[in-house]
């Protein structure tokens, strides 16, 4: 049997991530040494290690949580439901440099189990992490980070996403965003105060 043969379209080099997308949308949360925390969004994140188990994110240097990072080596990876995705959007769009974000969005800092790093307590899992390494690779930096504690909520999380309960917040491009089982939905007009 022949498969038939479609025309596929160059989407340009620059475009090749997005082939990638939708990646699941995180809250990475930072302190520095003095002890103010900040957050960002992250999707470009993978699991690249079980034993010992490990993770990377990958974050461009320009980032204040990058410079967090370097002054304290720890950082939290924590899972919002799509409930909190304009605040994913606003984490992702504003810089800690000159924006207290905790209090901007309201998302409220918990103490984590191991790291110096607080939890978001609205997020339904997180991941401690103790930065072990970094690689630079074209413009963004690869952060390997060594988990030292994971914990879910158990209605959203038994060994596997319960896809019934867990809406997660899925990244498309840009201010785009979807979830499972729903439309994509731009969320820009957040940003604007529309
Ligand atoms: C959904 C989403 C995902 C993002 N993923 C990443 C990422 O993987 N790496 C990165 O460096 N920036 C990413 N960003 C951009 C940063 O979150 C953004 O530049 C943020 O304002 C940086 O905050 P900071 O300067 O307080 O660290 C993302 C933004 C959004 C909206």
């Amino acid at each position: 049997m022949s498969f038939p043969k479609k025309c596929k379209e160059d989407v340009g080099l620059e475009d090749s991530p997005y082939l990638l997308h939708p990646y699941v949308a995180t809250l990475v949360t930072t302190k520095n040494k003095d002890g103010k925390a900040n957050v960002l969004a992250v999707a470009w994140i993978i699991p690249v290690s079980v034993n010992p188990p490990c993770l990377a994110l990958c974050i461009r240097p320009q980032r204040h949580s990058y410079r967090l990072l370097m002054e304290n080596p720890e950082f939290v990876v924590n899972i919002p439901e799509y409930a909190l995705a304009t605040k994913v959007l606003y984490c992702g769009r504003r810089s800690g440099r000159d924006h207290d974000k905790f209090n901007e969005t309201g998302l409220l800092q918990g103490d984590a189990k191991v790291v110096s790093v607080p939890i978001i307590e609205q997020c339904i899992a997180h991941i401690e992490c103790r930065l072990e390494r970094t690689v630079e690779i074209g413009d963004h930096i690869l952060c390997v980070g060594r988990v030292v504690a994971a914990y879910a909520l158990r209605t959203h999380f038994n060994k596997k996403y319960n896809l019934a309960v867990y809406k997660p917040v899925l990244h498309l491009r840009e201010n785009v965003f979807t979830t499972t089982n729903e439309k994509a939905e731009d969320l820009t007009h957040v940003l604007e105060g529309r």
